[in-house]
């Protein structure tokens, strides 16, 4: 068997056999095949797809591919939460500091970015001095003593899904149900926790922007979660715009810490409470929605959460202080304050585009080795329905140099469409998958949207 054959076979739209998947898992485990071979191959799997049979064997197999984490030094129920990855998505930094507040273990594995969507890690080293990275020792000592930890995969766990997501995030292979549902629930799975609450973006600025996409993944990834095992809860929020206000890496951990100190509101703590608690019913902390959403605002409230996030900030080497004072974070060359220009309502955004404004500033990668700005980025006060003024602030741009905030400009703008007429705000979330079913929000319904 050689890579070739593989290729050749997935080319042609041929169903790959256990063997040919465990055989590219373990050359992209061990980097016993160039690049070059596993993009090729990543890029016939993305225009050809896999079965479900083809897409559970690429997961077992990556899964197994390294260490399995043990958390059982841990006590109490352990559960796990992803997104398939947004724009300005950082729920991660909101929910989990008030997951481990409301008493439930986090030992979290994060990525990078992704295409023209954010990464947990790269945000969280924007932080002066943290690390992301530790021995697994090192990760379950501190979920012990604090209940918190998110850091990168450690060295041995899933190394295939490693090797895979640097490659398809610089090779346009990002949006392949197969590839996401592999890596996503490789990693959850070698990481070791009870449960798993998966967050799977819809809309334009995510990897999948239909419903039935969308839908079609999560069911997926709760199917294999299942015969794996695990209670899984994906629950399918939207992507029309970003999420938080803030784009980029060092100012979504300002939206964040904003978000826990308690002076912003809006979608991104909405979804983190909904995330939240969805984490608190799996770990047995809650008996309904209601319940752990106002756990969770008590953590917030009375500031738990926030010295959370400061103690596991201090735990991974970098400074707390910045949950205090914001000018910590870096600081940009250029800061520029845009109007809107018209007087109207923000009638849609095409979020991706909006993603690659970000990453075109040094927010996210083009190639593999590219180091990123921490400090540029934008923020996007405005959503989708809003009631505009000509003299409004449309985004403040924080940017390199003036020429890269004047592209950012342009870019900013074509991917927000103004319009004449009132618009409806998109739903917060479409559906929770689980076992057991799918059930539609109130709102999805309204809008009879039926995967
Ligand atoms: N997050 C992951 O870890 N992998 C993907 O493929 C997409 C989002």
């Amino acid at each position: 068997m050689n890579m070739i054959e593989i290729i050749t076979d997935k080319k042609f739209g041929k169903a790959l056999s256990r063997e040919q998947i465990a055989f590219f898992v373990n050359a992209a485990a061990r980097g016993t095949v160039p690049d070059y071979q596993l993009a090729a191959l990543l890029m016939a799997i993305r225009l050809n797809g896999m079965t479900a049979e083809e897409t559970t064997d690429l997961t077992l197999e990556m899964t197994h591919s390294g260490d399995m984490a043990d958390l059982s030094s841990i006590p109490g129920v352990k559960v796990d939460k992803h997104s398939t990855g947004g724009v300005g998505d950082t729920t991660t930094l909101v929910l989990a500091p008030l997951v481990a507040a409301c008493g439930v273990p986090v030992a979290k594995m994060s990525g990078r970015g992704l295409g023209h969507t954010g990464g947990t890690l790269d945000k969280l080293e924007s932080i002066p001095g943290m690390s992301v990275q530790m021995t697994e020792e090192a990760f379950l000592r501190q979920v012990r003593e604090i209940g918190l930890a998110v850091i990168g995969q450690t060295g041995q766990l899933a190394p295939a899904d490693k090797t895979l997501y640097a490659l398809r995030d610089v090779t346009s292979t990002v949006d392949s149900l197969p590839l996401i549902a592999g890596s996503i629930m490789s990693k959850k799975l070698a990481a070791g926790s009870d449960a798993i609450v998966l967050d799977v973006k819809t809309g334009s600025g995510a990897i999948m922007q239909t419903l039935e996409g969308s839908l079609e993944l999560a069911r997926a990834m709760v199917e294999i979660g299942t015969l794996a095992g695990k209670p899984v809860t994906a629950v399918v929020t939207g992507m029309e715009q970003p999420l938080g206000t803030h784009v980029g890496n060092a100012l979504e951990v300002k939206d964040a810490i904003d978000v826990l100190a308690g002076r912003t509101e809006g979608e991104l703590l909405e979804v983190s409470l909904l995330l939240g608690a969805h984490m608190l019913i799996l770990a047995g902390k809650a008996l309904s929605m209601e319940e752990g959403r106002a756990k969770l605002l008590d953590a917030l409230k009375s500031g738990r959460g926030l010295k959370k996030f400061a103690q596991m900030i201090q735990a991974q080497g970098g400074n707390p202080k910045v949950t205090e004072d914001l000018s910590l974070l870096p600081q940009p060359a250029v800061i520029r304050r845009v109007k809107v220009g018209r007087s109207g309502y923000v009638g849609s955004m095409d979020a991706t585009k909006l993603g690659l404004a970000a990453q075109a500033m040094g927010a996210g990668r083009i190639f593999k080795t590219d180091v990123l700005d921490y400090s540029v980025g934008f923020v996007l006060p405005v959503r989708i329905g809003d009631r505009v003024e000509a003299d409004d602030l449309f985004f403040t741009l924080y940017a390199k140099s003036e020429a890269d905030a004047d592209k950012a400009e342009g870019a900013i703008r074509e991917a927000i469409r103004l319009c004449d007429e009132p618009v409806k705000r998109p739903p917060l979330w479409y559906a929770v998958v689980t076992r057991d079913g799918t059930q539609f929000s109130p709102e999805a319904e309204d809008m009879g949207k039926r995967g």
